[in-house]
């Protein structure tokens, strides 16, 4: 397509990375602006992708070369273990079956390397700009809409969109320039847990391609292999009381102290204390876990997508790979929308359409996705005794196939772009949008073999 639309994105982490990526490919002009200078900032983060997130970047050519740099590190097995050190059940070759039937693995990473990945991927380098931050969206109007960044320079196009995390200031713009609606919800966004994150270097104990889950008491840890020597922690805690909006804190290095202390000397596998680890770490991060999912996304030319409008816990790790899913719906509408008269430019009117279909589609499967974490967490942490009978008792017993099954309902409605092909990937459980009736809809199934 050879559109005279310019998109201007707003944030270049996983949602405006991977969004830049897919209107390059669809030829969709756009411009990419991030605050930070380095695209691929050592944040301590890594990203667990999931085969919704990873078929995605198949289409757009990213997924062989992906791998290649990760050394091909996938999932292997999956185990769930007690404080004493106990693992209570272990799921061998997991990771395996996910990828016989979805054709895709589950692949933990530095989130750096994923950023670093995108950015090489893209042919036009010259279209993200960094250093950039954001500070006001000057105006949106008929004609076009423009933005203003800290440096003083200002920038023009006729679609803004926000990938600017969960702090988003697009979001904030929104607000002040509609203040007919409710762009920030105070009430309803809210935090009931914390996280602390980051990333170790040469811990033994942690084997090649193992994910594990340990039950604390109202905490929880999630424990990962990574490529190379790395291994990844997530110590999730429940917060004395849920906080809404300006209430949830943000945290100062003396809270991550205090944080961590109490669980310095706790076993995470039978040889192996959390000392062990925290002390060999990179970097580690202690965030608030926000949850919501926004009611409005967009105003007249702007829309917000990924973190900017939804937020899960990240206990089941689809906060990132569902972010992709909402640039390629984006992309797909606005590609729709288009496709009639690519010289034309559309109308607010049209972008207003486009919106709202995208944060229609969207919002249901997002509302599962933060409902699924949250019930995942609760179990993790034995909050009720119910659900402590549940972890220690009932989960042991659970087959392989059952967990496969909760994958199937995750994975499978999952979004992907339209007018790009899906290379053939052997698997026997089809993505919803592969099945027969579907067929149609995406053109000629044979470009895709
Ligand atoms: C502890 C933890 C673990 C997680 N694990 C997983 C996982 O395993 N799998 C998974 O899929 N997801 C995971 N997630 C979620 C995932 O990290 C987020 O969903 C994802 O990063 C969202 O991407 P985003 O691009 O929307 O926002 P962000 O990653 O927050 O990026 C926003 C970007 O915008 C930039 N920016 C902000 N303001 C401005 C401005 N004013 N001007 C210009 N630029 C700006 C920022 O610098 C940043 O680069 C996890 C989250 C947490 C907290
Ligand atoms: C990754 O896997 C591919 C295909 O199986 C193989 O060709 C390649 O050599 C592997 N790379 C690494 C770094 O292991
Ligand atoms: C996966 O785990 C199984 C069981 O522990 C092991 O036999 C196998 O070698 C592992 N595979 C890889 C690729 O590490």
């Amino acid at each position: 397509m050879d559109s005279r639309l310019k998109v201007l994105i707003v944030g270049g982490s996983i949602t405006g990375l991977s969004l830049a990526l897919m209107l390059e490919r669809v030829g969709i002009d756009f411009l990419l602006l991030e605050a930070h200078v380095d695209i691929a900032p050592e944040l301590g983060a890594s990203i667990g992708l999931c085969p919704n997130g990873l078929r995605i970047l198949d289409q757009l050519s990213c997924y062989d070369s992906l791998q290649e740099k990760s050394q091909n590190h996938s999932v292997n097995n999956s185990w769930y273990g007690t404080l004493a050190g106990r693992k209570v059940k272990e799921f061998e070759g997991l990771g395996g079956a996910v990828i016989e039937r979805h054709g895709y693995p589950l692949s933990f990473i530095d989130r750096r390397m994923l950023l670093q990945h995108l950015y090489d991927s893209l042919r036009q380098k010259h279209k993200v700009l960094t250093g950039k931050r954001v500070v006001s969206i000057v105006k949106s109007d008929d004609v076009a809409v423009m933005i203003r960044t800290e440096d003083g320079s200002s920038y023009t196009g006729d679609v803004l969109v926000g990938a600017d995390g969960i702090h988003s200031r697009v979001r904030r713009e929104m607000a002040r320039l509609d203040p007919a609606h409710d762009y920030i919800e105070s009430a309803s966004l809210h935090a009931h847990w914390a996280c602390l994150f980051g990333i170790s270097r040469n811990v033994p104990g942690i084997a090649k391609g193992d994910v594990g889950y340990v039950f604390g008491n109202r905490f929880s840890y999630l424990l990962g292999d990574g490529p190379g020597d790395r291994s990844y922690f997530f110590l999730t805690k429940r917060l004395q009381k849920r906080v809404f909006g300006s209430d949830i804190p943000r945290f100062s290095d003396k809270d991550k102290e205090a944080f961590v202390k109490p669980h310095l000397d706790d076993h995470i596998t039978s040889g192996l204390r959390f000392r062990d680890m925290y002390d060999k770490r990179m970097s580690s991060v202690l965030v608030p876990l926000e949850e919501i999912v926004y009611k409005r996304w967009h105003y007249g030319r702007i829309i917000a997508i990924g973190d900017s409008s939804s937020k899960m816990l990240p206990i089941t790790g689809q906060g990132g790979n569902s972010a992709i899913e909402n640039a390629a719906v984006l992309t797909n509408n606005l590609f729709d929308c288009l496709k009639t008269s690519p010289q034309n430019k559309p109308t607010v009117e049209q972008l207003d359409t486009v919106f709202e279909k995208v944060q229609e589609l969207r919002t249901p499967r997002l509302q599962k996705f933060v409902t699924m974490a949250n019930k995942r967490q609760a179990v993790d942490a034995l909050l009720t005794p119910e659900l402590e009978e549940f972890a220690l008792t009932r989960m042991p017993q659970l087959q392989a196939e059952v967990i496969l099954r909760g994958f199937q309902t995750e994975f499978g409605q999952a979004a992907s772009l339209n007018m790009l092909p899906v290379p053939y990937r052997p698997r026997t459980v089809p993505f919803a949008d592969e099945q027969p009736q579907e067929k149609s809809k995406k053109g000629d199934i044979m470009a895709k073999l």
